[in-house]
């Protein structure tokens, strides 16, 4: 981790988000709130070690959770208000750990609200949310769900997450997030999505993020493994398509790579 904070600096790009993969999970996730827990401590370090990088933590559950969903369970089911509680004791902990940014993804509602009441009575008013606000239900977390072994182990995302059909129901969950004191909003994913991202740039005026995710990632590093398309030039027609979309940031893999793609076109 602190090799690539190294290089991303090194090439001068934005910041990092992190997730945490704790080595053991339970049903509550209790690493994630946790000082000694695995972001905290990654965080600790990569602040201290690069202390103008710009560090984002992701906020959510299922990375922690022994089921894989990214709110505490009842009979079964997510338990929308118990999981806000500790939505907030992680934020707290995150935020003592030292991330610049919080970054809410697990699609509770309520959960930016309750996220931003906690930081601002534990003294972190300064610390500023960035909301997964319009995130959909999407196959194309696939290849990160196998990595961070956070799929759920029974039922789906589907009653937290957003229908991929529906485009007016992203726009409410953004403007109730920023209603709720969200600084800055991402629509995920992003290239099945760029009527999306183009329509909340149009509803609102804060920085719009868009969330390149792993599957589209790896369908081009497929794509490109079997000859079929010129990796490089489809990375940055992509990116460019997102931006050209509306993103004011976009959060991808292929950060590194694009940011030496750039470089070597401004030589
Ligand atoms: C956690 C989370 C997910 C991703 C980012 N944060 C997975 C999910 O909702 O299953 C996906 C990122 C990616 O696919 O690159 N909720
Ligand atoms: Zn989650």
């Amino acid at each position: 981790m602190l090799r690539y904070c190294d290089e991303i600096q090194e090439l001068g790009l934005g910041g990092t988000i992190l997730f945490g993969i704790p080595e053991s999970k339970d049903p509550t996730g209790s690493d994630a709130c946790n000082d000694e827990g695995i972001i905290q401590r990654a965080v600790r370090e990569a602040k201290k070690r690069f202390p103008d990088l710009l560090v984002i933590t992701d906020l959510c559950m299922c990375e922690y959770t022994d089921h894989g969903h990214c709110g505490i369970l009842r009979d079964g089911d997510v338990d929308n208000d118990a999981t806000l509680e500790l939505l907030a004791n992680a934020a707290l902990a995150q935020a003592r750990a030292g991330a610049d940014v919080i970054a809410p993804s697990d699609m509770m509602d309520g959960r930016v609200a309750a996220v931003r009441s906690a930081l601002d009575s534990a003294g972190f008013e300064r610390i500023p949310i960035l909301s997964y606000a319009a995130k959909f239900a999407s196959a194309y977390y696939g290849p990160f769900r196998q990595a961070a072994e956070s799929a759920p182990k029974q039922g789906d995302r589907k009653s937290y997450q957003m229908d991929p059909a529906n485009a007016r129901e992203a726009i409410k969950e953004v403007l109730m997030d920023i209603d709720e004191g969200a600084d800055m909003v991402m629509v995920k994913p992003a290239m099945a999505y760029l009527d999306i991202v183009r329509s909340v740039r149009d509803a609102v005026d804060v920085p719009l993020f868009a969330y390149n995710v792993s599957g589209e990632y790896s369908m081009v590093k497929a794509a490109a493994q079997l000859g079929w398309i010129n990796e490089s030039a489809v990375m940055m027609e992509t990116l460019r398509g997102i931006f050209r979309a509306g993103a004011d940031a976009v959060i991808t893999y292929f950060a590194p790579e694009a940011a030496r793609a750039l470089q070597k076109e401004a030589r």
